[in-house]
């Protein structure tokens, strides 16, 4: 019996995206179907590009049609990715940013600026276009972690600023506009303002993903944030110590306070691998925090990162750890972080309505 669309449109059907609960069909991922005698071709387009669920759902596809039209059927999917959103195309800000995604703690020096860094670098790795600005006014740390110290941003004809490219990521920060050895002594309008610029007087053209690296705390950057652009959603780094937990918990309920959904909880510094004993983990602060805090808060928990020496030498010497050592433990665990982060993006645009600019503040 000769192979029709209908009979494999139905098979297809059969198919869920585990992460959004429905099938491909009816998401509309299924592509360009064509069907020549046995031989049947089509595109299956995913939410994102760090999908971790690509070989499950290409395997899934092949099952459903051996199954359920015909086992000798020659079968020829092509996997690809386009990144959704809950922004429109009339949005006065960043109109062409699909996603914006704010990295943040309540407690300093938690690994916010790593986590954002290589969180940029793994899924610009994974082919989507990626963007990250460092919101951290008073204490920039993106140039350095970029080995960009002392570059200046060019302007394009239009008069904007024109983010600068490194690894696959465009980037922006206060460390490209002022002295790195000055300390900048600004109010917090005035702080606010420089975010503001960044935001609306950048050209950061088409991205899928726009990461924020937070300064830490609640305070006047984050409100400017949520007050200037609506945020997809944040991204909660804390690392297992108590003092930090208890940190991680007021900064969810900060972004819960002003409407952006929290799209989970990263515990940095987890363990230790010692170089010599690459099977051992030392829990050295406790096992398991993060996981419980994020189980208590009912946000999703996004991984675990551990403590390497590899994570802080890429910081200082300006080359992410998935760039100097891509195939360690370190670059592994923030490539499986990004498929995370990714996945919780694609989940929030297909169910939560667009967040909101906060119109109210508290202070
Ligand atoms: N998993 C890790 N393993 C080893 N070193 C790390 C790790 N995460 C962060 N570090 C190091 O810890 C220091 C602080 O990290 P980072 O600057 O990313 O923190 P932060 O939360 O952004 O700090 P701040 O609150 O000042 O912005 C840096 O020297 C960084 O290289
Ligand atoms: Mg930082």
């Amino acid at each position: 019996m000769a192979i029709t669309q209908e009979a494999v449109l139905r098979a297809l059907s059969q198919v869920i995206d585990p992460d959004l609960g429905r099938d491909l069909v009816s998401l509309g991922m299924i592509r360009d179907l064509r069907i020549e005698g046995r031989r049947i071709a089509f595109r299956v387009v995913l939410t994102t590009p760090a999908c971790p669920l690509k070989e499950h759902i290409e395997q899934a596809c092949r099952r459903a049609i051996a199954l359920l039209v015909d086992p000798e059927a020659q079968v020829d999917i092509q996997m690809e990715a386009r990144v959704t959103t809950a922004r429109t195309s009339e949005e006065a800000l960043l109109p062409g940013v699909r996603n914006l995604i704010a990295v943040a703690s309540g407690k300093g020096g938690v690994g916010k600026s790593t986590v954002a860094v290589n969180l940029a670098v793994a899924l610009a790795k994974s082919g989507a276009r990626v963007g990250l600005l460092d919101t951290d006014i008073y204490g920039p740390s993106i140039p350095t972690m970029f080995g960009l110290r002392g570059v200046r941003p060019q302007l394009t004809e239009a008069r904007k600023i024109l983010p600068v490219e490194k690894f696959g990521v465009r980037l922006l920060s206060m460390g490209f506009l002022v002295d790195p050895d000055t300390p900048v002594v600004w109010r917090g309008p005035m702080v606010s303002s420089a975010v503001r610029q960044f935001l609306a007087d950048a050209d950061w053209g088409e991205l899928d993903y726009l990461v924020l690296d937070l300064p830490p705390g609640t305070g006047d950057i984050q409100l400017t944030l949520v007050q200037t652009v609506p945020l997809t959603g944040a991204v909660i780094v804390s690392t297992p110590q108590e003092v930090a937990l208890a940190d991680a918990r007021k900064g969810v309920m900060m972004f819960r306070h002003v409407r952006v959904p929290v799209l989970g909880l990263v515990e940095n510094m987890a363990y230790f691998v010692p170089p010599d004993l690459p099977d051992r983990r030392y829990y050295l602060f406790g096992q398991g925090g993060a996981r419980r805090l994020a189980e208590e808060l009912e946000v999703p928990f996004l991984g675990e990162i551990p403590l390497e020496e590899t994570i802080r030498a890429g910081g200082d010497e300006g080359v992410p750890v998935l760039i100097r050592n891509p195939e360690g433990a370190a670059a592994r665990a923030f490539r499986e972080l990004a498929e995370r982060v990714a996945q919780q993006v694609a989940i929030r645009n297909a169910s939560a309505p667009p967040t909101e600019k906060v119109e109210i503040l508290f202070r």
